[in-house]
């Protein structure tokens, strides 16, 4: 799918211009996003949502990130070839969050928000082709990353996202494919999760996007 013009976006009957095109380069406007996505955010999860002022410092290091802008997102310490990895507290607005902002950059590779338990799921009913599926391929963003339960087939456990996110840190420096989570934990309860292996491979996928510690729950 080629896209001339991925800064114009059509919803229903009505187009959002998230910016101009200047010499063949669109110059994103980050007002014009924020309309954008607490418009879309609206016909995707109500009425209710909202771009809140407190979370526009994060979305604009989101946005800057998703629009692949790498000299302010050097500037924030971003790697635009890296994935994200967004934290911050229960209900705060992570995986909505996730959820949404790939519309805002129709033209790139979409990824796919799963939540981490389901992956587990798949892991205790059909065994390790799971690590397979989710490890050596495609564009997933890991939801609600540590908190899964520990998997089982045949008797045997197995920390299963952690061996999907190993996969996918061997994925990466093979091709570059990104990798996205959001969790609730923090680094030190990453690691008491994963293990340190595991744990610093995360860094290398990683950028560490985090939401206020105070940032409020949304969950109305
Ligand atoms: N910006 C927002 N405005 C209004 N409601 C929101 C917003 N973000 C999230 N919510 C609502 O708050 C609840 C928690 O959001 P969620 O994205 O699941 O948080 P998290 O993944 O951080 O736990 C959901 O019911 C969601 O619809
Ligand atoms: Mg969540």
């Amino acid at each position: 799918m080629k896209i001339d013009q991925p800064h114009i976006i059509k919803e229903g009957s009505t187009e959002f211009k998230l910016g101009e095109l200047k010499n063949g380069y669109i110059q994103y406007n980050f007002n014009s996003i924020i309309t954008y996505l607490e418009a879309k955010g609206k016909m995707m999860f109500g009425e209710r949502f909202k771009i809140y002022k407190d979370d526009q410092e994060i979305l604009y290091k989101l946005c800057c990130y998703f629009i692949q802008d790498e000299t302010i997102c050097r500037k924030f310490g971003i790697d635009i070839h890296k994935g994200i990895l967004l934290t911050g507290p229960v209900g705060c607005g992570k995986t909505s969050l996730m959820r949404l902002l790939k519309y805002m950059v129709p033209h790139q590779r979409a990824y796919e928000v799963i939540p981490s338990r389901n992956i587990v799921f798949s892991f205790n009913n059909i065994g390790y082709a799971t690590i397979e599926q989710f490890g050596n391929s495609k564009f997933f963003c890991f939801d609600d990353l540590g908190v899964e339960p520990t998997g089982r087939y045949f008797g045997k456990d197995c920390n299963v996202l952690g061996e999907v996110l190993l996969s996918r840190y061997d994925l990466f420096l093979a091709s570059r494919m990104k990798t996205h989570a959001t969790t609730n934990l923090n680094a030190e309860e990453l690691e008491e999760r994963y293990g340190n292996r595991v744990r610093s491979r995360m860094r290398q996928i990683f950028n560490l996007i985090s939401f206020n510690a105070k940032s409020k729950d949304k969950r109305g």
